[in-house]
Protein backbone atom coordinates (compact mmCIF):
# COMPACT_ATOMS: atom_id res chain seq x y z
CA UNK A 1 0.00 0.00 0.00
CA UNK A 2 1.09 3.78 -0.15
CA UNK A 3 1.33 4.55 3.21
CA UNK A 4 3.72 1.00 3.44
CA UNK A 5 5.83 2.27 1.04
CA UNK A 6 6.02 5.67 3.20
CA UNK A 7 6.47 3.82 6.49
CA UNK A 8 9.82 1.78 4.48
CA UNK A 9 10.90 5.23 3.29
CA UNK A 10 10.94 6.45 6.88
CA UNK A 11 12.70 3.25 8.02
CA UNK A 12 15.28 4.03 5.73
CA UNK A 13 16.28 7.21 6.83
CA UNK A 14 16.30 5.87 10.83
CA UNK A 15 12.95 6.63 11.83
CA UNK A 16 11.71 3.90 14.48
CA UNK A 17 9.01 1.42 13.93
CA UNK A 18 6.33 2.65 16.23
CA UNK A 19 5.67 6.38 14.80
CA UNK A 20 2.38 6.53 15.14
CA UNK A 21 -0.43 5.13 17.31
CA UNK A 22 -4.32 4.60 17.01
CA UNK A 23 -6.31 4.94 20.42
CA UNK A 24 -9.70 3.31 20.28
CA UNK A 25 -12.64 4.67 22.70
CA UNK A 26 -15.87 3.33 22.87
CA UNK A 27 -17.80 6.10 22.19
CA UNK A 28 -20.71 5.52 24.65
CA UNK A 29 -18.32 5.35 27.44
CA UNK A 30 -16.22 7.89 26.33
CA UNK A 31 -12.47 9.02 27.42
CA UNK A 32 -12.20 6.74 30.23
CA UNK A 33 -8.65 6.16 32.60
CA UNK A 34 -8.13 3.56 30.29
CA UNK A 35 -7.64 6.29 27.54
CA UNK A 36 -5.86 8.13 29.29
CA UNK A 37 -3.30 5.65 30.26
CA UNK A 38 -2.96 4.78 26.95
CA UNK A 39 -2.51 7.98 25.65
CA UNK A 40 0.10 8.62 28.48
CA UNK A 41 2.12 5.53 27.50
CA UNK A 42 2.10 6.57 23.96
CA UNK A 43 3.51 9.87 24.30
CA UNK A 44 6.04 8.88 26.80
CA UNK A 45 7.01 6.44 23.92
CA UNK A 46 7.58 9.61 21.90
CA UNK A 47 4.93 8.46 19.69
CA UNK A 48 3.59 12.29 18.28
CA UNK A 49 0.76 11.22 15.57
CA UNK A 50 -2.30 9.29 17.01
CA UNK A 51 -5.70 8.25 15.61
CA UNK A 52 -8.44 8.57 17.58
CA UNK A 53 -10.91 5.69 16.61
CA UNK A 54 -14.26 6.67 18.43
CA UNK A 55 -15.92 3.13 17.68
CA UNK A 56 -19.39 1.93 18.13
CA UNK A 57 -20.77 5.22 16.92
CA UNK A 58 -24.16 3.27 15.80
CA UNK A 59 -24.74 2.64 19.96
CA UNK A 60 -25.11 6.04 20.07
CA UNK A 61 -26.86 6.77 17.03
CA UNK A 62 -24.50 8.80 15.18
CA UNK A 63 -24.61 11.21 16.80
CA UNK A 64 -22.39 14.39 16.07
CA UNK A 65 -21.98 16.24 18.88
CA UNK A 66 -21.49 13.35 21.65
CA UNK A 67 -18.44 12.65 18.86
CA UNK A 68 -17.58 16.24 18.90
CA UNK A 69 -17.41 16.47 22.76
CA UNK A 70 -14.85 13.25 23.24
CA UNK A 71 -12.95 15.29 20.22
CA UNK A 72 -12.58 18.08 22.31
CA UNK A 73 -11.91 15.94 25.62
CA UNK A 74 -9.50 14.18 24.16
CA UNK A 75 -7.74 16.81 21.96
CA UNK A 76 -6.82 18.18 25.67
CA UNK A 77 -5.09 15.69 26.94
CA UNK A 78 -3.07 14.98 23.88
CA UNK A 79 -1.97 18.86 23.74
CA UNK A 80 -0.73 18.40 27.49
CA UNK A 81 0.73 15.38 26.11
CA UNK A 82 2.51 16.77 23.40
CA UNK A 83 0.58 14.41 21.03
CA UNK A 84 1.27 17.22 17.95
CA UNK A 85 -0.28 15.30 15.05
CA UNK A 86 -4.28 13.99 16.44
CA UNK A 87 -6.89 12.85 14.12
CA UNK A 88 -10.42 11.75 15.48
CA UNK A 89 -12.80 9.53 13.32
CA UNK A 90 -16.22 8.59 13.96
CA UNK A 91 -16.71 4.81 13.04
CA UNK A 92 -18.49 1.55 13.67
CA UNK A 93 -16.27 -1.51 13.07
CA UNK A 94 -19.37 -3.56 13.83
CA UNK A 95 -20.60 -2.25 10.51
CA UNK A 96 -17.43 -0.90 8.81
CA UNK A 97 -18.64 2.04 8.60
CA UNK A 98 -15.69 4.52 8.05
CA UNK A 99 -13.41 1.74 8.26
CA UNK A 100 -12.38 1.18 4.43
CA UNK A 101 -15.34 3.06 3.59
CA UNK A 102 -17.46 6.04 4.21
CA UNK A 103 -20.58 5.98 6.12
CA UNK A 104 -23.75 7.04 4.71
CA UNK A 105 -25.05 7.76 8.84
CA UNK A 106 -22.21 10.40 9.08
CA UNK A 107 -22.89 13.20 6.76
CA UNK A 108 -21.32 15.50 9.36
CA UNK A 109 -17.94 13.84 8.99
CA UNK A 110 -15.91 14.99 5.98
CA UNK A 111 -12.82 13.59 7.24
CA UNK A 112 -11.08 10.51 5.68
CA UNK A 113 -11.59 6.54 6.49
CA UNK A 114 -9.32 4.40 9.04
CA UNK A 115 -8.02 2.90 6.48
CA UNK A 116 -7.70 5.80 4.28
CA UNK A 117 -5.47 7.67 6.79
CA UNK A 118 -3.47 4.79 7.44
CA UNK A 119 -2.31 4.24 4.12
CA UNK A 120 -1.52 7.99 3.06
CA UNK A 121 -0.54 9.86 6.60
CA UNK A 122 3.40 11.06 6.24
CA UNK A 123 4.56 9.76 9.40
CA UNK A 124 6.50 12.15 11.49
CA UNK A 125 9.19 9.94 12.66
CA UNK A 126 12.21 10.46 14.68
CA UNK A 127 15.46 10.46 12.84
CA UNK A 128 18.68 9.38 13.93
CA UNK A 129 21.47 10.90 12.56
CA UNK A 130 24.02 9.32 14.67
CA UNK A 131 25.33 5.68 13.98
CA UNK A 132 24.50 2.99 15.90
CA UNK A 133 25.11 -0.44 15.74
CA UNK A 134 23.97 -2.76 18.67
CA UNK A 135 25.79 -5.84 18.25
CA UNK A 136 23.91 -8.92 19.34
CA UNK A 137 25.98 -11.89 18.20
CA UNK A 138 29.69 -11.79 17.29
CA UNK A 139 30.30 -14.80 13.83
CA UNK A 140 33.09 -16.43 14.66
CA UNK A 141 32.83 -19.29 12.02
CA UNK A 142 36.71 -20.24 12.00
CA UNK A 143 39.64 -18.59 12.30
CA UNK A 144 39.41 -16.68 8.89
CA UNK A 145 36.09 -14.78 9.74
CA UNK A 146 35.73 -12.76 12.41
CA UNK A 147 32.42 -10.30 12.43
CA UNK A 148 29.63 -8.11 14.42
CA UNK A 149 26.24 -8.45 13.69
CA UNK A 150 23.08 -6.52 14.13
CA UNK A 151 20.73 -4.62 13.00
CA UNK A 152 21.38 -0.60 12.85
CA UNK A 153 19.28 1.37 14.77
CA UNK A 154 20.78 5.24 13.81
CA UNK A 155 22.66 6.44 11.06
CA UNK A 156 24.87 4.69 8.39
CA UNK A 157 28.27 3.41 7.56
CA UNK A 158 30.21 2.16 4.30
CA UNK A 159 33.44 -0.03 4.08
CA UNK A 160 35.84 2.68 5.29
CA UNK A 161 33.91 4.14 7.79
CA UNK A 162 36.07 4.67 11.26
CA UNK A 163 34.21 3.76 14.41
CA UNK A 164 34.59 3.30 18.09
CA UNK A 165 33.25 0.46 20.03
CA UNK A 166 31.77 1.42 23.05
CA UNK A 167 31.74 1.06 26.10
CA UNK A 168 35.83 0.05 25.72
CA UNK A 169 36.39 2.43 23.28
CA UNK A 170 38.71 0.55 20.93
CA UNK A 171 38.71 2.05 17.13
CA UNK A 172 38.76 0.52 14.30
CA UNK A 173 37.97 1.00 10.33
CA UNK A 174 35.22 -0.93 8.92
CA UNK A 175 36.33 -3.33 6.18
CA UNK A 176 33.42 -4.94 4.68
CA UNK A 177 29.57 -4.72 5.45
CA UNK A 178 28.31 -8.74 4.87
CA UNK A 179 24.62 -9.60 4.38
CA UNK A 180 23.46 -13.01 2.95
CA UNK A 181 23.12 -11.71 -0.34
CA UNK A 182 26.55 -10.69 -0.98
CA UNK A 183 28.27 -7.29 0.59
CA UNK A 184 27.05 -3.79 0.81
CA UNK A 185 28.75 -0.74 -0.23
CA UNK A 186 26.42 1.19 2.45
CA UNK A 187 24.28 -0.11 5.13
CA UNK A 188 21.58 2.27 6.98
CA UNK A 189 19.38 2.08 9.96
CA UNK A 190 17.00 -0.66 9.38
CA UNK A 191 19.50 -2.58 8.12
CA UNK A 192 20.34 -6.28 9.29
CA UNK A 193 24.37 -6.48 8.59
CA UNK A 194 27.58 -8.27 9.97
CA UNK A 195 30.24 -6.07 10.44
CA UNK A 196 34.25 -6.88 9.64
CA UNK A 197 36.67 -4.76 10.88
CA UNK A 198 40.21 -4.00 9.79
CA UNK A 199 41.61 -4.90 12.95
CA UNK A 200 41.08 -7.22 16.30
CA UNK A 201 39.85 -5.84 18.61
CA UNK A 202 37.81 -7.06 21.41
CA UNK A 203 33.91 -6.46 20.90
CA UNK A 204 30.79 -8.65 22.85
CA UNK A 205 27.57 -8.87 22.83
CA UNK A 206 25.78 -5.56 24.09
CA UNK A 207 28.48 -3.53 22.85
CA UNK A 208 27.87 -0.68 20.19
CA UNK A 209 29.65 0.18 17.25
CA UNK A 210 29.29 4.68 16.65
CA UNK A 211 31.59 6.61 14.59
CA UNK A 212 34.60 7.68 15.70
CA UNK A 213 34.09 11.47 16.51
CA UNK A 214 30.76 10.45 18.21
CA UNK A 215 30.56 12.28 21.34
CA UNK A 216 26.61 11.91 21.69
CA UNK A 217 26.32 8.60 23.23
CA UNK A 218 26.10 7.86 26.72
CA UNK A 219 27.71 5.63 29.08
CA UNK A 220 27.02 5.84 32.31
CA UNK A 221 25.57 3.37 35.08
CA UNK A 222 23.28 5.42 37.12
CA UNK A 223 19.64 6.50 34.78
CA UNK A 224 16.86 8.91 35.53
CA UNK A 225 13.61 6.96 33.64
CA UNK A 226 9.96 5.93 33.50
CA UNK A 227 8.98 2.69 33.73
CA UNK A 228 5.71 1.24 33.15
CA UNK A 229 5.04 -1.16 35.71
CA UNK A 230 4.21 -4.41 34.39
CA UNK A 231 3.61 -6.90 37.42
CA UNK A 232 0.90 -7.97 39.41
CA UNK A 233 3.46 -7.69 42.30
CA UNK A 234 4.07 -3.72 43.21
CA UNK A 235 7.41 -2.68 42.73
CA UNK A 236 9.99 -2.67 45.39
CA UNK A 237 13.02 0.00 45.24
CA UNK A 238 16.14 -1.70 46.10
CA UNK A 239 15.65 -5.11 44.40
CA UNK A 240 17.70 -6.39 41.53
CA UNK A 241 16.26 -7.28 38.20
CA UNK A 242 17.62 -7.94 35.06
CA UNK A 243 17.66 -5.04 32.24
CA UNK A 244 17.54 -5.55 28.58
CA UNK A 245 18.59 -2.06 27.38
CA UNK A 246 19.62 -1.65 23.35
CA UNK A 247 21.28 -5.20 23.22
CA UNK A 248 23.17 -4.92 26.38
CA UNK A 249 22.00 -7.02 29.75
CA UNK A 250 23.10 -6.24 33.05
CA UNK A 251 21.79 -6.29 36.22
CA UNK A 252 19.93 -3.13 37.68
CA UNK A 253 18.15 -1.94 40.43
CA UNK A 254 15.79 0.75 40.57
CA UNK A 255 16.96 2.93 43.54
CA UNK A 256 14.19 5.37 44.32
CA UNK A 257 10.95 6.27 43.01
CA UNK A 258 10.73 9.91 42.28
CA UNK A 259 7.15 10.60 41.46
CA UNK A 260 4.33 8.49 40.07
CA UNK A 261 2.40 10.08 37.12
CA UNK A 262 -1.42 10.40 37.80
CA UNK A 263 -2.99 9.57 34.68
CA UNK A 264 -6.29 11.42 35.17
CA UNK A 265 -4.46 14.95 35.95
CA UNK A 266 -1.17 14.18 34.71
CA UNK A 267 0.32 15.16 38.32
CA UNK A 268 3.52 14.45 39.84
CA UNK A 269 2.58 11.81 42.84
CA UNK A 270 4.85 11.16 45.86
CA UNK A 271 4.89 7.42 46.41
CA UNK A 272 6.89 4.11 47.68
CA UNK A 273 5.98 1.53 45.04
CA UNK A 274 4.16 1.08 41.64
CA UNK A 275 1.63 -1.28 41.08
CA UNK A 276 0.46 -3.17 38.09
CA UNK A 277 0.21 -0.75 35.20
CA UNK A 278 1.32 2.61 36.86
CA UNK A 279 3.66 5.06 35.07
CA UNK A 280 6.86 6.23 37.06
CA UNK A 281 9.68 8.30 37.13
CA UNK A 282 12.06 6.50 39.07
CA UNK A 283 16.11 6.20 39.14
CA UNK A 284 18.12 3.29 38.49
CA UNK A 285 21.50 1.95 38.86
CA UNK A 286 23.80 -0.58 37.06
CA UNK A 287 26.09 -3.45 38.12
CA UNK A 288 28.25 -1.85 34.98
CA UNK A 289 28.54 1.39 32.56
CA UNK A 290 26.01 0.96 29.70
CA UNK A 291 26.26 2.51 26.29
CA UNK A 292 22.62 3.80 25.19
CA UNK A 293 20.99 7.09 24.47
CA UNK A 294 18.11 9.31 25.65
CA UNK A 295 15.13 7.31 24.62
CA UNK A 296 13.97 10.67 23.08
CA UNK A 297 17.06 10.94 20.40
CA UNK A 298 16.47 7.06 19.82
CA UNK A 299 14.42 4.49 20.98
CA UNK A 300 16.06 1.30 20.36
CA UNK A 301 19.19 2.46 22.15
CA UNK A 302 17.24 4.35 25.25
CA UNK A 303 14.12 1.81 25.70
CA UNK A 304 14.73 -1.26 28.02
CA UNK A 305 12.69 -3.88 29.57
CA UNK A 306 13.38 -5.46 33.32
CA UNK A 307 13.19 -8.98 33.90
CA UNK A 308 12.71 -10.51 37.04
CA UNK A 309 15.65 -12.63 37.89
CA UNK A 310 14.38 -16.23 39.18
CA UNK A 311 10.59 -16.12 37.18
CA UNK A 312 12.38 -14.58 33.85
CA UNK A 313 8.82 -12.42 33.88
CA UNK A 314 8.64 -8.93 31.87
CA UNK A 315 8.12 -6.91 35.41
CA UNK A 316 8.29 -3.19 33.65
CA UNK A 317 9.06 -1.41 30.22
CA UNK A 318 11.03 1.73 30.37
CA UNK A 319 12.34 4.92 28.65
CA UNK A 320 15.79 6.22 29.25
CA UNK A 321 15.41 9.91 30.40
CA UNK A 322 18.67 10.93 30.71
CA UNK A 323 22.00 9.49 32.39
CA UNK A 324 22.79 10.51 36.03
CA UNK A 325 25.82 12.27 35.70
CA UNK A 326 26.68 11.98 39.87
CA UNK A 327 27.49 8.39 38.34
CA UNK A 328 30.08 9.67 35.51
CA UNK A 329 31.48 11.75 37.75
CA UNK A 330 32.22 9.89 40.28
CA UNK A 331 35.43 7.03 39.77
CA UNK A 332 36.38 4.60 41.48
CA UNK A 333 39.59 5.05 43.58
CA UNK A 334 41.96 2.14 43.32
CA UNK A 335 44.18 2.56 46.40
CA UNK A 336 47.47 1.30 46.68
CA UNK A 337 47.07 -0.27 50.19
CA UNK A 338 44.55 -3.12 49.20
CA UNK A 339 42.59 -5.80 50.38
CA UNK A 340 45.38 -8.20 50.05
CA UNK A 341 47.66 -6.09 51.96
CA UNK A 342 45.33 -5.51 54.48
CA UNK A 343 44.34 -8.42 55.51
CA UNK A 344 47.46 -9.81 55.48
CA UNK A 345 48.48 -6.95 58.25
CA UNK A 346 45.89 -8.93 60.27
CA UNK A 347 47.11 -12.51 59.36
CA UNK A 348 43.35 -13.52 58.66
CA UNK A 349 41.30 -14.33 55.83
CA UNK A 350 38.40 -12.05 55.94
CA UNK A 351 34.47 -12.74 55.74
CA UNK A 352 31.26 -12.05 56.16
CA UNK A 353 29.58 -14.64 57.99
CA UNK A 354 25.83 -13.20 57.67
CA UNK A 355 23.33 -14.70 60.52
CA UNK A 356 19.97 -14.72 59.54
CA UNK A 357 16.81 -16.26 61.33
CA UNK A 358 13.81 -14.99 62.84
CA UNK A 359 14.03 -12.68 66.15
CA UNK A 360 15.25 -14.56 69.28
CA UNK A 361 16.10 -16.94 67.56
CA UNK A 362 19.83 -16.66 69.02
CA UNK A 363 21.37 -15.27 66.14
CA UNK A 364 22.89 -11.93 68.06
CA UNK A 365 24.11 -14.05 71.23
CA UNK A 366 25.88 -16.47 68.88
CA UNK A 367 27.20 -13.94 67.06
CA UNK A 368 28.64 -12.29 70.57
CA UNK A 369 30.13 -15.60 71.42
CA UNK A 370 31.58 -16.25 68.33
CA UNK A 371 33.33 -12.62 68.35
CA UNK A 372 34.56 -13.73 71.69
CA UNK A 373 36.61 -16.76 70.51
CA UNK A 374 37.55 -14.85 67.13
CA UNK A 375 39.11 -11.76 69.14
CA UNK A 376 40.83 -14.13 71.73
CA UNK A 377 42.32 -16.35 68.92
CA UNK A 378 43.67 -12.61 67.78
CA UNK A 379 41.42 -12.27 65.20
CA UNK A 380 40.10 -8.40 63.46
CA UNK A 381 36.72 -8.55 63.65
CA UNK A 382 33.30 -6.21 63.79
CA UNK A 383 29.67 -7.07 64.95
CA UNK A 384 26.83 -5.45 62.57
CA UNK A 385 23.71 -6.07 64.41
CA UNK A 386 19.94 -5.02 62.72
CA UNK A 387 19.15 -3.52 65.92
CA UNK A 388 22.47 -1.24 66.37
CA UNK A 389 22.88 -0.34 62.68
CA UNK A 390 18.70 1.09 63.06
CA UNK A 391 19.67 3.08 65.86
CA UNK A 392 21.85 5.34 63.23
CA UNK A 393 22.63 4.22 59.95
CA UNK A 394 19.34 3.29 59.67
CA UNK A 395 17.10 5.34 61.49
CA UNK A 396 15.02 6.64 58.82
CA UNK A 397 13.81 2.86 58.23
CA UNK A 398 10.65 0.53 59.20
CA UNK A 399 9.79 -2.52 59.02
CA UNK A 400 7.89 -2.78 55.43
CA UNK A 401 9.06 -4.73 52.22
CA UNK A 402 10.86 -2.01 51.27
CA UNK A 403 12.32 -0.89 54.08
CA UNK A 404 14.08 -4.54 55.02
CA UNK A 405 15.24 -4.77 51.43
CA UNK A 406 17.51 -1.03 51.96
CA UNK A 407 18.00 -2.07 55.55
CA UNK A 408 19.77 -5.54 54.31
CA UNK A 409 21.30 -3.52 50.93
CA UNK A 410 23.11 -0.68 53.50
CA UNK A 411 24.22 -3.27 56.10
CA UNK A 412 25.62 -5.40 53.11
CA UNK A 413 27.70 -2.59 51.62
CA UNK A 414 28.90 -1.39 55.13
CA UNK A 415 30.26 -5.39 55.87
CA UNK A 416 31.22 -5.17 52.09
CA UNK A 417 33.85 -1.99 53.05
CA UNK A 418 34.60 -4.13 56.19
CA UNK A 419 35.51 -7.09 54.45
CA UNK A 420 37.65 -4.88 52.39
CA UNK A 421 39.37 -3.43 55.07
CA UNK A 422 40.64 -6.95 56.17
CA UNK A 423 37.93 -7.81 59.19
CA UNK A 424 36.02 -10.44 59.62
CA UNK A 425 32.43 -9.32 59.66
CA UNK A 426 29.42 -10.47 61.93
CA UNK A 427 26.01 -9.49 60.41
CA UNK A 428 22.90 -9.94 62.85
CA UNK A 429 19.94 -9.29 60.77
CA UNK A 430 16.85 -11.37 60.27
CA UNK A 431 16.77 -10.39 56.78
CA UNK A 432 13.97 -12.25 55.65
CA UNK A 433 13.84 -12.53 52.26
CA UNK A 434 15.70 -14.84 50.01
CA UNK A 435 16.47 -12.14 47.32
CA UNK A 436 18.09 -9.54 49.50
CA UNK A 437 20.62 -11.99 51.08
CA UNK A 438 21.60 -13.37 47.27
CA UNK A 439 21.62 -9.81 46.76
CA UNK A 440 24.24 -9.54 49.62
CA UNK A 441 25.85 -12.73 48.96
CA UNK A 442 26.75 -11.28 45.45
CA UNK A 443 28.95 -8.49 46.60
CA UNK A 444 31.29 -10.72 47.60
CA UNK A 445 34.03 -12.88 46.20
CA UNK A 446 34.14 -16.49 46.10
CA UNK A 447 34.55 -17.73 49.56
CA UNK A 448 34.30 -14.54 51.42
CA UNK A 449 30.43 -15.23 52.55
CA UNK A 450 28.87 -17.34 54.71
CA UNK A 451 25.05 -17.69 55.23
CA UNK A 452 24.56 -19.00 59.02
CA UNK A 453 21.00 -19.89 59.39
CA UNK A 454 20.58 -19.96 63.06
CA UNK A 455 17.02 -22.33 62.41
CA UNK A 456 14.94 -22.03 65.68
CA UNK A 457 11.28 -22.84 65.25
CA UNK A 458 9.15 -19.78 65.46
CA UNK A 459 7.56 -21.54 68.58
CA UNK A 460 10.75 -21.43 70.60
CA UNK A 461 11.35 -17.62 69.48
CA UNK A 462 7.91 -16.78 71.05
CA UNK A 463 8.53 -18.43 73.98
CA UNK A 464 11.97 -17.07 74.76
CA UNK A 465 10.88 -13.38 73.24
CA UNK A 466 13.58 -11.49 74.80
CA UNK A 467 12.38 -8.44 74.16
CA UNK A 468 8.73 -8.52 74.94
CA UNK A 469 8.13 -7.94 70.79
CA UNK A 470 6.41 -11.41 70.24
CA UNK A 471 3.69 -10.69 73.16
CA UNK A 472 3.26 -7.06 71.19
CA UNK A 473 2.90 -8.31 68.01
CA UNK A 474 0.46 -11.27 68.75
CA UNK A 475 -2.02 -8.24 70.22
CA UNK A 476 -1.38 -6.18 67.26
CA UNK A 477 0.58 -3.71 68.66
CA UNK A 478 3.41 -4.59 66.33
CA UNK A 479 2.31 -4.54 62.56
CA UNK A 480 4.64 -6.42 59.87
CA UNK A 481 6.40 -8.83 62.83
CA UNK A 482 8.43 -11.33 61.24
CA UNK A 483 7.37 -15.01 61.22
CA UNK A 484 3.81 -13.84 62.95
CA UNK A 485 2.33 -10.80 60.64
CA UNK A 486 5.35 -10.78 57.85
CA UNK A 487 6.98 -13.82 55.97
CA UNK A 488 10.73 -15.35 56.38
CA UNK A 489 11.92 -16.87 53.76
CA UNK A 490 14.13 -19.90 54.60
CA UNK A 491 17.66 -20.10 53.34
CA UNK A 492 17.87 -22.78 50.82
CA UNK A 493 21.46 -23.78 50.26
CA UNK A 494 23.23 -22.11 53.56
CA UNK A 495 26.46 -22.34 54.18
CA UNK A 496 26.11 -23.01 57.75
CA UNK A 497 22.45 -24.31 58.93
CA UNK A 498 22.04 -24.91 62.40
CA UNK A 499 19.49 -25.92 65.22
CA UNK A 500 19.51 -23.07 67.14
CA UNK A 501 17.73 -24.66 70.09
CA UNK A 502 20.92 -26.26 70.85
CA UNK A 503 23.41 -25.55 73.92
CA UNK A 504 25.33 -22.21 72.38
CA UNK A 505 29.00 -23.28 72.76
CA UNK A 506 28.28 -26.11 71.21
CA UNK A 507 26.97 -23.80 68.29
CA UNK A 508 30.40 -22.05 68.63
CA UNK A 509 32.44 -24.66 68.18
CA UNK A 510 30.48 -25.88 65.34
CA UNK A 511 30.82 -23.00 63.20
CA UNK A 512 34.08 -22.35 63.97
CA UNK A 513 35.39 -25.83 62.23
CA UNK A 514 33.26 -25.15 59.64
CA UNK A 515 35.48 -22.07 58.92
S1 LIG B 1 15.38 -6.98 59.06
O1 LIG B 1 14.16 -7.78 58.78
O2 LIG B 1 15.31 -5.67 58.39
O3 LIG B 1 16.61 -7.72 58.73
P1 LIG B 1 16.58 -6.32 61.58
O4 LIG B 1 17.36 -7.54 61.92
O5 LIG B 1 17.32 -5.14 61.09
O6 LIG B 1 15.34 -6.71 60.63
O7 LIG B 1 15.79 -5.83 62.88
C1 LIG B 1 15.04 -6.76 63.59
C2 LIG B 1 14.84 -6.31 65.03
O8 LIG B 1 13.98 -5.18 65.07
C3 LIG B 1 14.17 -7.38 65.83
O9 LIG B 1 15.10 -8.16 66.49
C4 LIG B 1 13.31 -6.61 66.80
O10 LIG B 1 14.06 -6.30 67.96
C5 LIG B 1 13.03 -5.31 66.11
N1 LIG B 1 11.69 -5.19 65.48
C6 LIG B 1 10.85 -4.16 65.66
N2 LIG B 1 9.75 -4.29 64.89
C7 LIG B 1 9.90 -5.43 64.16
C8 LIG B 1 9.11 -6.10 63.19
N3 LIG B 1 7.94 -5.61 62.79
N4 LIG B 1 9.57 -7.26 62.66
C9 LIG B 1 10.75 -7.75 63.06
N5 LIG B 1 11.53 -7.17 63.99
C10 LIG B 1 11.14 -6.01 64.55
Amino acid sequence: TPGHEQYTRNMATGASTADLAVILVDAGNGILTQTRRHATIVSLMGIKQVVLAVNKMDLVGWDAARFDAIETEFSQLATALGISHLICIPLSARDGDNVFSKSNNAPWYDGPTLMEHLETVSFVGQKTADLRLPIQWVNRPDHTFRGFAGTICGGRLTPGTAVRVVPSGHKATVKRIVTFDGDLDEAAAGDAVTVVLDREIDISRGDVLVAEEDRTISIADQVQAHVIWMDEIALVPGRPFVIRLGAATANATIMSIKHRLGVDTLSHEAVHTLALNEVGTVSLTFDRPLAFDCYADNRTMGGFILIDRFSNATVAAGMVEYPLRRATNVVWHTTEVNHEVRAALKGQKPACLWFTGLSGSGKSTLANLLDKRLVADGRHTYILDGDNVRHGLNRDLGFTETDRVENVRRISEVAKLMVDAGLIVLVCAISPYREDRNFARGLFAEGQFFEVFVDTPLAECEARDPKGLYLKARNGQIPNFTGISAPYERPEKPEVHIDGTSPVDVLVENVLKIL
